[in-house]
């Protein structure tokens, strides 16, 4: 299904939502944080600077935006107790959760596979999949309480149809694509919506180390597409459910 990048983002129409993006210091996520602050919503930030967090932390204030809540956690090492922790914390602060954005990644390296370092899959695993897997796990009771909650998985175009070379993020691409539409399947008749999404190219750091020798110049900015992520999270996108989403 595909959906449009043209939204126009209007104040306050996700006010009192709260809406948990991962790897929002930089990139795709940091414009994500952006817009869904711009329409109101309160971003809990999750990625492993802190530094970097509150930088963007600062934009959304500065903006005048909903005012986001930093939440430092590194994807690659966390453990179940961190996020049954992430959970109770969500719980009693907020009661529920209306919306989690699996959004950090790694690349990893361009490679065949019979080279690929085996330690590098591993990271590259438990970044993309994994934590993805835990944090979804840990947080399903808090979005139930939600009236209606939605999870957005961040896919590729490797993670549908498979390319040579891209190793360990496609393959963990299409094991979200998996995890997704599971899910989706599992909470059909709930109040939780479960949708992957593949941006397309982005001008961000990633995509800088998937094509080292590219004129990246002409590649449209996360900011361009980030607008569609409000729309998913929006009354607008109701019924949107169990989909494999792409950006027009
Ligand atoms: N850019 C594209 O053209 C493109 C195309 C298709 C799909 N996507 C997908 O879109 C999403 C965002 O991509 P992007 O281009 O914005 O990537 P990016 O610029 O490389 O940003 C990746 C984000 O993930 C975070 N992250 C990485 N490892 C982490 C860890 N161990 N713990 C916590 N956070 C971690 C990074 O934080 P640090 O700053 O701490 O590293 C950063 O915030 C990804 O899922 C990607 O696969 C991107």
């Amino acid at each position: 299904m595909q959906i449009s990048t043209n939204y126009n983002i209007k104040n306050d129409e996700l006010k009192g939502k709260i809406i948990l993006v991962t790897g929002a210091n930089r990139g795709f996520g940091r414009a994500i944080t952006l817009d869904l602050a711009k329409a109101g919503a309160t971003v809990i930030m999750l990625g492993r600077d802190l530094g970097a967090l509150e930088v963007v932390y600062d934009e959304v204030v500065d903006a005048g935006f909903a005012q986001p809540i930093l939440y430092p956690l590194d994807l690659e090492g966390a453990t179940p107790e961190h996020y049954q922790q992430l959970q109770e914390e969500l719980s009693d602060q907020f009661g529920a959760l209306d919306g989690l954005i699996h959004n950090a990644g790694i690349l990893g390296t361009m490679m065949p596979i019979e080279q690929y370092d085996i330690k590098l899959w591993h990271s590259v695993m438990q970044i993309n999949l994994n934590a993805a897997f835990m944090l979804t796990r840990a947080l399903i009771s808090v979005l139930n309480k939600a009236v209606a909650a939605r999870v957005l998985f961040l896919s590729s175009s490797v993670g549908r149809s498979a390319k040579a070379y891209w190793g360990a993020y496609g393959v963990s691409k299409f094991a979200l694509e998996g995890l997704s539409k599971t899910l989706a399947e599992e909470l059909e008749a709930t109040n939780i919506s479960v949708n992957s999404l593949d941006p397309g190219s982005m001008r961000t750091e990633m995509l800088r180390a998937a094509y080292p020798a590219k004129n990246t110049d002409k590649i449209p900015l996360p900011e361009s597409k980030s607008p569609a992520i409000v729309y998913l999270f929006t009354d607008d996108s109701k019924g949107i459910n169990g989909e494999k989403l792409s950006l027009f």
